[in-house]
């Protein structure tokens, strides 16, 4: 929960509805580690009060360009320097429309102009107002400036309508900022990764299944497309939805992912193998509904093909990358299994504490050992894990 140690945000906050929201973003970012000074507009400050953001933030809020607390006088010059960056949430239509054409008539919208670092723009506004040709106008402008965005979104809005302009959640907004502050160590790398169970039909509405929930693989996807991979996530059955930006290929059974995988792999330098793929498919899977008889019901298997296996024997195989998920003796059997596929590197775990659960401690064993990594929400195992895969990688 700490992921922001040692950044500093100057959160600028401007006159809409959504900035009673700021306190909440205030408040989940601090609790991330991050240093928060936040700047408000005079229209602001008619929506929230100064005195709110200060005690959330620990810090003296600033509204003035005439702030004579600021040492050397020039408040628009030094609250932005040593910031890694400038959020502005909300942003309203009008200061969008400021920031476009370069204004300084205040103070957040003079350290916009004198910043030295990134910014990001968190849209708030009326639908009719965000679908204006001259704010989308606006917003082309600070994309071709090089101005992130987050958001807006859909939904109801303050003023009874529906549609685009809401500002995200500030949940959503921390989330996105976490992954925007990831280091991008697989830069235009092409990542492949499995994840889910298979299901492997009986008849038309039975089947053969396992109880991955997916979350593994889903996080690893999130981490990749973090550090700035372009990622295909192909996935069994989850209740999961595939991070914004990363490719969601959908594969039900074992052969429907070996095929899925061997279309995709042939452009991908890194191969993840994280989906619980079925060991046998059933041999000839009715396509009625099996009824119900006095006879003993015996199906036959057939085993499925070992994904992970068949591409790291390819000719110019991606660099591959295997999870194991043991009951007991976790280490010594990833080990055994990482020499039996032939794969560099593999992420060993106690499927007891694994399956369905939002923390796991994976133990990575390569060439030269192995590492246990201290137990952390699955998004931060796997960013630990796309770490180490880019340090053997490089
Ligand atoms: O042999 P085992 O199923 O324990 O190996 C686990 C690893 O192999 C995982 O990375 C899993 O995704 C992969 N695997 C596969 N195809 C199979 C079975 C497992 O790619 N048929």
């Amino acid at each position: 929960m700490d992921e922001l140690n040692g950044k500093r945000i100057l959160l600028g906050i401007t006159g809409g509805i959504a900035a009673y929201k700021a306190a909440e973003l205030v408040r989940l970012l601090k609790k991330q580690g991050a240093d928060i000074r936040v700047v408000m507009t005079s229209s602001a400050e008619e929506f929230i009060s100064p005195v709110t953001l200060q005690a959330l933030s620990d810090n003296p809020v600033h509204t003035s360009m005439w702030d004579q607390t600021i040492s050397n006088g020039m408040p628009h010059i030094e609250l932005s320097r040593d910031c890694n960056l400038i959020l502005i949430a909300p942003a309203t239509a009008d200061f969008i429309a400021k920031i476009s054409i370069g204004r300084a008539d205040d103070l957040l919208s003079t350290l916009c102009l004198a910043r030295d670092c990134s910014l990001i723009v968190a849209p708030a506004m009326n639908k009719q107002m965000w679908e204006n040709p001259s704010t989308q106008r606006n917003i082309r402008s600070l994309k071709e400036d090089g101005i992130d965005l987050i958001g807006p979104d859909s939904g109801e809005q303050a003023c009874g309508e529906q549609g685009l302009g809401r500002m995200r959640e500030p949940d959503v907004i921390v989330s996105e900022l976490l992954s925007w502050f990831q280091p991008k160590i697989l830069q235009g790398k092409n990542v492949v990764i499995t994840a889910g169970p298979t299901y492997e039909a009986i008849d038309a509405v039975r089947g053969i299944t396992n109880a991955s929930s997916g979350k593994m693989g889903y996080a690893v996807a999130q981490a990749a497309h973090d550090a700035g991979a372009n990622v295909s996530l192909i996935s069994g059955k989850t209740n999961l939805i595939a991070p914004p930006g990363v490719r969601l290929i959908s594969a039900i059974s074992a052969q429907n992912m070996m095929d899925a995988v061997l279309n995709e792999v042939d452009h991908a330098d890194i191969f993840i193998s994280v989906a619980a793929v079925a060991d046998f498919s059933v041999k000839n899977p009715s396509k009625h509904k099996i009824k119900k008889t006095e006879q003993k019901l015996n199906i036959e298997f057939n085993e499925t093909p070992d994904i992970l296996k068949t591409v790291a024997k390819r000719k110019n195989a991606p660099f591959c990358v295997g999870f194991a998920a043991e009951s007991k003796d976790v280490e010594n059997y990833a080990r055994k299994k990482r020499l039996e596929k032939g794969i560099p590197l593999i992420a060993a775990n106690l499927v007891t504490e694994a399956l369905n659960s939002d923390i796991n401690s994976l133990i990575l064993i390569d060439d030269d050992g192995s590492k246990t990594l201290p137990p952390s929400s699955k998004l931060s195992q796997a960013r630990m894990l796309i770490d180490h895969i880019s340090s053997l990688t490089q």
